[in-house]
Protein backbone atom coordinates (compact mmCIF):
# COMPACT_ATOMS: atom_id res chain seq x y z
CA UNK A 1 0.00 0.00 0.00
CA UNK A 2 1.31 3.28 -0.93
CA UNK A 3 2.35 5.78 1.91
CA UNK A 4 2.00 9.06 2.07
CA UNK A 5 5.69 9.47 3.76
CA UNK A 6 7.14 7.26 1.44
CA UNK A 7 6.71 9.76 -1.55
CA UNK A 8 9.79 11.85 -2.70
CA UNK A 9 10.01 15.36 -1.53
CA UNK A 10 11.60 18.16 -3.90
CA UNK A 11 15.12 18.99 -2.93
CA UNK A 12 15.01 22.29 -1.02
CA UNK A 13 18.28 24.08 -2.61
CA UNK A 14 18.29 27.75 -3.07
CA UNK A 15 15.02 27.88 -0.89
CA UNK A 16 16.94 29.31 2.20
CA UNK A 17 16.50 26.16 4.20
CA UNK A 18 18.62 26.00 7.14
CA UNK A 19 19.17 22.17 6.69
CA UNK A 20 20.48 22.45 3.17
CA UNK A 21 22.40 25.22 3.70
CA UNK A 22 24.59 23.94 6.12
CA UNK A 23 25.67 21.45 2.86
CA UNK A 24 28.71 21.65 1.48
CA UNK A 25 27.36 23.66 -1.96
CA UNK A 26 27.19 21.51 -5.12
CA UNK A 27 26.37 17.92 -3.99
CA UNK A 28 23.79 16.20 -5.80
CA UNK A 29 20.05 17.02 -4.81
CA UNK A 30 19.95 13.50 -4.16
CA UNK A 31 22.02 13.84 -1.00
CA UNK A 32 19.28 14.44 1.88
CA UNK A 33 20.78 15.94 5.24
CA UNK A 34 19.50 14.07 7.99
CA UNK A 35 20.61 17.02 10.94
CA UNK A 36 18.23 19.88 11.93
CA UNK A 37 14.82 18.72 13.33
CA UNK A 38 12.35 19.94 10.54
CA UNK A 39 11.14 16.66 8.34
CA UNK A 40 11.53 16.26 5.14
CA UNK A 41 7.81 15.73 4.43
CA UNK A 42 5.28 18.43 3.74
CA UNK A 43 3.05 19.55 6.25
CA UNK A 44 -0.67 17.73 6.87
CA UNK A 45 -3.06 18.64 3.80
CA UNK A 46 -5.82 20.73 6.32
CA UNK A 47 -2.56 23.21 7.04
CA UNK A 48 -1.27 23.51 3.22
CA UNK A 49 -5.58 24.38 2.78
CA UNK A 50 -5.55 26.71 5.87
CA UNK A 51 -2.29 28.81 4.62
CA UNK A 52 -3.31 28.80 1.25
CA UNK A 53 -7.10 30.31 2.51
CA UNK A 54 -4.68 33.14 4.71
CA UNK A 55 -2.45 33.94 1.33
CA UNK A 56 -5.34 34.43 -0.72
CA UNK A 57 -6.92 36.77 1.61
CA UNK A 58 -4.42 39.12 1.04
CA UNK A 59 -4.76 40.29 4.50
CA UNK A 60 -2.05 39.88 6.86
CA UNK A 61 -1.57 42.65 9.07
CA UNK A 62 -0.37 42.82 12.57
CA UNK A 63 -1.87 39.42 14.08
CA UNK A 64 -3.28 37.99 17.58
CA UNK A 65 -4.94 35.21 19.38
CA UNK A 66 -8.44 34.77 19.90
CA UNK A 67 -11.00 31.94 20.79
CA UNK A 68 -10.51 30.02 18.27
CA UNK A 69 -6.80 29.62 18.95
CA UNK A 70 -6.87 28.99 23.13
CA UNK A 71 -9.33 26.29 21.50
CA UNK A 72 -7.54 24.42 19.67
CA UNK A 73 -4.45 24.57 21.73
CA UNK A 74 -6.40 23.55 24.97
CA UNK A 75 -8.69 21.00 23.00
CA UNK A 76 -4.93 19.52 22.00
CA UNK A 77 -3.52 19.19 25.52
CA UNK A 78 -6.71 18.29 26.97
CA UNK A 79 -7.47 15.01 24.46
CA UNK A 80 -3.83 14.24 23.55
CA UNK A 81 -1.87 15.03 26.78
CA UNK A 82 -4.59 15.43 29.58
CA UNK A 83 -3.94 18.61 30.50
CA UNK A 84 -6.10 21.32 30.99
CA UNK A 85 -4.46 24.36 30.73
CA UNK A 86 -6.10 27.92 31.41
CA UNK A 87 -6.06 30.90 28.93
CA UNK A 88 -4.81 33.00 31.74
CA UNK A 89 -1.25 31.31 31.34
CA UNK A 90 -0.44 31.58 27.59
CA UNK A 91 2.47 33.68 26.66
CA UNK A 92 3.04 33.40 23.46
CA UNK A 93 6.37 33.87 21.83
CA UNK A 94 8.23 33.14 18.30
CA UNK A 95 9.76 29.86 19.19
CA UNK A 96 10.03 28.14 22.31
CA UNK A 97 14.00 28.80 21.76
CA UNK A 98 13.14 32.42 22.49
CA UNK A 99 10.75 31.57 24.98
CA UNK A 100 13.20 29.43 27.06
CA UNK A 101 15.57 32.59 27.05
CA UNK A 102 13.46 34.75 28.07
CA UNK A 103 12.04 32.87 30.98
CA UNK A 104 15.68 32.74 31.81
CA UNK A 105 16.08 36.71 31.97
CA UNK A 106 12.36 37.11 33.28
CA UNK A 107 12.51 34.45 36.35
CA UNK A 108 16.40 34.23 37.34
CA UNK A 109 19.12 36.98 38.38
CA UNK A 110 22.57 37.14 36.80
CA UNK A 111 24.96 34.69 38.35
CA UNK A 112 22.12 32.17 38.91
CA UNK A 113 23.03 28.80 38.90
CA UNK A 114 21.13 26.92 35.87
CA UNK A 115 20.87 22.71 35.85
CA UNK A 116 20.76 21.53 32.25
CA UNK A 117 20.76 17.50 31.20
CA UNK A 118 23.61 16.68 29.12
CA UNK A 119 23.54 15.13 26.09
CA UNK A 120 21.17 17.90 25.54
CA UNK A 121 19.76 20.62 22.52
CA UNK A 122 22.43 22.96 22.03
CA UNK A 123 20.61 26.14 22.81
CA UNK A 124 20.40 24.77 26.58
CA UNK A 125 23.85 25.43 27.22
CA UNK A 126 23.75 29.02 25.39
CA UNK A 127 20.56 30.16 27.01
CA UNK A 128 22.51 29.89 30.55
CA UNK A 129 25.59 31.08 29.53
CA UNK A 130 24.51 33.66 26.90
CA UNK A 131 22.31 35.06 29.71
CA UNK A 132 24.94 35.45 31.92
CA UNK A 133 23.49 32.89 34.20
CA UNK A 134 26.09 29.96 35.52
CA UNK A 135 25.73 26.32 33.64
CA UNK A 136 25.64 23.17 35.96
CA UNK A 137 25.74 20.15 34.24
CA UNK A 138 24.02 17.27 35.45
CA UNK A 139 24.84 14.03 32.85
CA UNK A 140 22.31 12.06 32.35
CA UNK A 141 23.58 8.31 32.75
CA UNK A 142 23.69 5.24 30.40
CA UNK A 143 22.72 2.43 32.50
CA UNK A 144 22.00 -1.05 30.72
CA UNK A 145 21.02 0.80 26.99
CA UNK A 146 18.66 3.41 28.28
CA UNK A 147 19.28 6.81 29.62
CA UNK A 148 18.59 7.55 33.21
CA UNK A 149 18.42 10.80 35.12
CA UNK A 150 21.52 10.69 37.52
CA UNK A 151 19.40 11.84 40.68
CA UNK A 152 21.76 11.42 43.21
CA UNK A 153 23.99 13.83 40.90
CA UNK A 154 20.48 16.02 41.04
CA UNK A 155 20.14 15.99 44.60
CA UNK A 156 23.69 17.40 45.30
CA UNK A 157 23.50 19.93 42.64
CA UNK A 158 19.76 21.12 42.99
CA UNK A 159 21.09 21.85 46.48
CA UNK A 160 23.33 24.69 45.99
CA UNK A 161 22.28 27.74 47.52
CA UNK A 162 23.32 29.72 43.43
CA UNK A 163 21.23 27.12 41.61
CA UNK A 164 17.13 28.68 40.90
CA UNK A 165 16.19 26.89 37.77
CA UNK A 166 16.50 23.67 35.78
CA UNK A 167 16.10 23.45 31.98
CA UNK A 168 14.46 20.14 31.65
CA UNK A 169 14.03 18.30 27.98
CA UNK A 170 10.56 16.04 27.82
CA UNK A 171 10.66 14.20 25.64
CA UNK A 172 14.51 14.54 25.85
CA UNK A 173 16.20 15.68 22.16
CA UNK A 174 19.05 13.64 21.59
CA UNK A 175 18.52 10.86 23.28
CA UNK A 176 14.54 10.09 22.84
CA UNK A 177 13.58 8.95 26.50
CA UNK A 178 10.15 9.74 27.44
CA UNK A 179 9.94 10.03 31.19
CA UNK A 180 8.10 8.73 33.11
CA UNK A 181 5.93 10.13 36.08
CA UNK A 182 7.76 8.73 38.62
CA UNK A 183 10.90 10.19 37.44
CA UNK A 184 9.03 13.37 36.41
CA UNK A 185 7.27 13.49 40.25
CA UNK A 186 10.64 12.68 41.89
CA UNK A 187 12.52 15.67 40.09
CA UNK A 188 9.38 17.91 40.33
CA UNK A 189 9.80 17.26 44.72
CA UNK A 190 13.71 17.51 44.28
CA UNK A 191 13.45 20.94 42.41
CA UNK A 192 10.48 22.18 45.48
CA UNK A 193 12.43 21.12 48.23
CA UNK A 194 15.21 23.58 46.78
CA UNK A 195 13.12 26.31 45.38
CA UNK A 196 14.58 25.58 41.75
CA UNK A 197 12.45 26.36 39.16
CA UNK A 198 11.62 24.16 36.27
CA UNK A 199 11.46 25.46 32.88
CA UNK A 200 10.52 22.78 31.21
CA UNK A 201 10.96 22.08 27.08
CA UNK A 202 8.19 19.94 25.52
CA UNK A 203 8.36 21.21 22.07
CA UNK A 204 8.75 17.20 21.48
CA UNK A 205 5.59 16.03 23.32
CA UNK A 206 3.77 14.85 20.42
CA UNK A 207 6.28 12.60 19.24
CA UNK A 208 6.01 9.72 20.91
CA UNK A 209 6.27 5.98 20.07
CA UNK A 210 3.62 3.72 21.33
CA UNK A 211 2.71 2.47 24.36
CA UNK A 212 5.06 5.86 25.93
CA UNK A 213 2.86 8.59 27.26
CA UNK A 214 4.51 12.38 27.18
CA UNK A 215 3.46 14.00 30.58
CA UNK A 216 3.03 17.23 30.72
CA UNK A 217 5.50 17.90 33.97
CA UNK A 218 2.85 21.03 34.94
CA UNK A 219 0.15 18.24 34.52
CA UNK A 220 1.52 16.38 37.70
CA UNK A 221 -0.48 18.69 40.25
CA UNK A 222 -0.84 21.90 41.70
CA UNK A 223 2.40 22.35 43.35
CA UNK A 224 4.04 21.36 40.29
CA UNK A 225 2.43 23.58 37.81
CA UNK A 226 2.97 26.96 40.34
CA UNK A 227 6.87 25.87 39.73
CA UNK A 228 6.83 25.34 35.93
CA UNK A 229 7.00 27.13 32.70
CA UNK A 230 6.34 25.14 29.83
CA UNK A 231 7.32 25.86 26.62
CA UNK A 232 5.10 24.24 23.58
CA UNK A 233 4.86 24.98 19.96
CA UNK A 234 3.31 22.52 16.85
CA UNK A 235 5.97 23.36 14.47
CA UNK A 236 8.20 19.73 15.60
CA UNK A 237 4.66 17.77 15.54
CA UNK A 238 3.08 19.04 12.01
CA UNK A 239 6.47 20.85 10.59
CA UNK A 240 5.88 24.40 10.89
CA UNK A 241 9.31 25.52 12.40
CA UNK A 242 9.72 28.51 9.54
CA UNK A 243 6.09 30.11 11.06
CA UNK A 244 6.99 31.18 14.02
CA UNK A 245 4.90 30.09 16.27
CA UNK A 246 5.27 28.84 20.23
CA UNK A 247 3.47 29.75 23.46
CA UNK A 248 4.83 29.19 26.91
CA UNK A 249 2.35 28.05 30.25
CA UNK A 250 2.82 30.03 33.43
CA UNK A 251 0.58 28.76 35.92
CA UNK A 252 1.69 31.38 38.31
CA UNK A 253 0.70 34.46 37.51
CA UNK A 254 3.42 36.52 39.19
CA UNK A 255 5.79 34.25 36.67
CA UNK A 256 3.42 34.92 34.27
CA UNK A 257 3.66 38.95 34.26
CA UNK A 258 7.21 38.65 34.69
CA UNK A 259 7.60 36.61 31.62
CA UNK A 260 4.98 38.96 29.55
CA UNK A 261 7.59 41.41 30.50
CA UNK A 262 10.54 40.15 29.56
CA UNK A 263 8.70 39.22 25.95
CA UNK A 264 7.54 42.57 25.65
CA UNK A 265 10.50 44.16 26.37
CA UNK A 266 12.86 41.78 24.39
CA UNK A 267 10.54 41.73 21.17
CA UNK A 268 9.72 37.80 20.74
CA UNK A 269 6.33 38.01 21.33
CA UNK A 270 5.36 39.17 17.39
CA UNK A 271 3.39 36.71 15.63
CA UNK A 272 2.82 35.75 11.85
CA UNK A 273 -1.41 34.95 10.97
CA UNK A 274 0.26 32.03 9.04
CA UNK A 275 1.85 30.17 12.46
CA UNK A 276 -1.65 31.21 14.12
CA UNK A 277 -4.08 29.68 11.30
CA UNK A 278 -1.44 26.49 11.06
CA UNK A 279 -1.53 26.13 14.93
CA UNK A 280 -5.55 26.08 14.67
CA UNK A 281 -5.84 24.16 11.50
CA UNK A 282 -3.15 21.15 12.58
CA UNK A 283 -4.04 20.86 16.25
CA UNK A 284 -8.31 20.97 15.48
CA UNK A 285 -7.51 18.77 12.10
CA UNK A 286 -4.37 16.71 11.81
CA UNK A 287 -4.15 13.94 14.41
CA UNK A 288 -4.93 11.13 12.43
CA UNK A 289 -1.81 12.72 9.56
CA UNK A 290 0.46 12.76 13.25
CA UNK A 291 -0.34 8.93 14.04
CA UNK A 292 0.59 7.79 10.85
CA UNK A 293 3.97 9.84 11.06
CA UNK A 294 4.36 8.44 14.52
CA UNK A 295 4.30 5.25 12.75
CA UNK A 296 6.56 6.16 10.11
CA UNK A 297 9.09 7.59 12.23
CA UNK A 298 8.97 4.53 14.66
CA UNK A 299 9.63 1.82 11.18
CA UNK A 300 12.64 4.26 9.97
CA UNK A 301 13.62 3.96 13.39
CA UNK A 302 13.87 -0.27 13.37
CA UNK A 303 15.11 0.14 10.15
CA UNK A 304 17.98 2.12 11.26
CA UNK A 305 18.68 -0.23 14.04
CA UNK A 306 18.74 -3.22 12.17
CA UNK A 307 21.05 -1.74 9.69
CA UNK A 308 23.31 -1.05 12.45
CA UNK A 309 23.15 -4.53 13.87
CA UNK A 310 24.29 -6.20 11.05
CA UNK A 311 26.99 -3.93 9.50
CA UNK A 312 27.93 -2.19 12.91
CA UNK A 313 27.93 -4.60 15.41
CA UNK A 314 29.46 -2.35 17.67
CA UNK A 315 27.14 0.79 17.99
CA UNK A 316 24.69 1.70 20.28
CA UNK A 317 21.68 2.88 18.91
CA UNK A 318 19.39 4.53 21.71
CA UNK A 319 15.38 2.95 21.75
CA UNK A 320 13.54 5.59 20.33
CA UNK A 321 10.60 6.35 22.93
CA UNK A 322 9.83 9.87 21.65
CA UNK A 323 11.23 12.98 19.18
CA UNK A 324 12.36 11.50 15.26
CA UNK A 325 15.78 11.83 16.05
CA UNK A 326 17.77 8.62 16.35
CA UNK A 327 20.79 9.06 18.96
CA UNK A 328 23.63 6.75 18.06
CA UNK A 329 27.28 5.93 19.49
CA UNK A 330 30.29 5.99 16.33
CA UNK A 331 33.18 5.86 19.12
CA UNK A 332 33.64 1.66 17.82
CA UNK A 333 35.02 3.05 14.35
CA UNK A 334 37.69 4.81 16.52
CA UNK A 335 37.95 7.98 14.99
CA UNK A 336 38.34 11.12 16.93
CA UNK A 337 35.11 13.21 16.75
CA UNK A 338 36.83 15.65 14.21
CA UNK A 339 37.95 12.98 11.68
CA UNK A 340 34.75 11.02 12.24
CA UNK A 341 33.18 14.55 10.87
CA UNK A 342 34.89 14.57 8.19
CA UNK A 343 34.43 10.95 7.64
CA UNK A 344 30.66 11.20 7.80
CA UNK A 345 30.26 14.26 5.50
CA UNK A 346 33.52 14.13 2.94
CA UNK A 347 33.12 10.47 2.58
CA UNK A 348 29.85 8.94 3.26
CA UNK A 349 27.93 12.42 2.29
CA UNK A 350 26.06 11.99 5.51
CA UNK A 351 25.01 14.85 7.03
CA UNK A 352 24.16 14.25 10.93
CA UNK A 353 23.93 16.75 13.73
CA UNK A 354 27.38 15.66 15.58
CA UNK A 355 27.10 15.04 19.60
CA UNK A 356 29.76 17.24 20.17
CA UNK A 357 27.11 20.28 20.11
CA UNK A 358 25.07 18.12 22.45
CA UNK A 359 27.72 17.68 25.10
CA UNK A 360 29.15 13.93 23.73
CA UNK A 361 31.41 14.10 21.34
CA UNK A 362 31.58 10.68 18.99
CA UNK A 363 27.74 10.57 19.29
CA UNK A 364 25.82 11.24 16.17
CA UNK A 365 21.92 12.42 15.99
CA UNK A 366 19.90 11.00 12.95
CA UNK A 367 16.70 13.00 11.55
CA UNK A 368 14.45 10.19 10.96
CA UNK A 369 11.48 12.31 9.91
CA UNK A 370 12.22 11.53 6.13
CA UNK A 371 11.06 9.09 3.25
CA UNK A 372 12.56 5.43 4.15
CA UNK A 373 14.35 5.72 0.48
CA UNK A 374 16.61 9.01 2.04
CA UNK A 375 17.56 6.77 4.99
CA UNK A 376 17.90 3.66 3.30
CA UNK A 377 20.53 5.19 0.80
CA UNK A 378 21.99 7.47 3.72
CA UNK A 379 22.91 3.78 4.85
CA UNK A 380 23.97 2.62 2.30
CA UNK A 381 26.57 5.36 1.73
CA UNK A 382 27.81 5.22 5.42
CA UNK A 383 28.78 1.68 4.87
CA UNK A 384 30.37 1.60 1.46
CA UNK A 385 32.27 4.70 2.72
CA UNK A 386 33.30 2.55 6.26
CA UNK A 387 34.30 -0.65 4.01
CA UNK A 388 36.72 1.58 2.07
CA UNK A 389 38.37 2.05 5.05
CA UNK A 390 37.96 -1.10 6.81
CA UNK A 391 35.51 0.11 9.38
CA UNK A 392 32.34 -2.43 8.46
CA UNK A 393 31.60 -5.90 7.28
C1 LIG B 1 14.24 20.61 22.55
C2 LIG B 1 14.02 21.67 21.51
N1 LIG B 1 13.57 22.87 21.89
C3 LIG B 1 13.36 23.87 21.00
C4 LIG B 1 13.60 23.67 19.66
C5 LIG B 1 13.38 24.79 18.69
O1 LIG B 1 12.25 25.48 19.00
P1 LIG B 1 11.84 26.80 18.22
O2 LIG B 1 12.09 26.57 16.78
O3 LIG B 1 10.39 26.93 18.57
O4 LIG B 1 12.66 27.88 18.80
C6 LIG B 1 14.07 22.44 19.21
C7 LIG B 1 14.37 22.22 17.78
O5 LIG B 1 15.04 21.32 17.39
C8 LIG B 1 14.27 21.41 20.17
O6 LIG B 1 14.70 20.21 19.80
Amino acid sequence: MECQFDRAVPARVGVEAEKWDLMKPGLSPDIVPLSVADMEFASPPAIIEALEDTARSGLWGYTGWGDRYFNALRGWMASRHRWEIQREWVVRVNGVVQGLNAAVRALTRPGDGIVIQPPVYPPFFRAVRDNGRTLLESPLRLENGRYEMDFQDLEEKLARPEVTALILCSPHNPVGRVWTEEELRRLGDLCLENHVLVISDEIHCDLIQPPFRHIPFASLGERYAQNAVTGTACSKTFSLAGLCCANMLVPDPDRKAALDAEVERSGCGTYSIFGVRALEAGYEQCGPWLDELIAYVGENHRYLRAFMEQHFPGVFVAPLEGTYLAWMDLRPLGLDPKEQARFLEDEALLYLSHGAGFGAPGFERVNLACPRSVLSAALERLLSAARKRGLAR
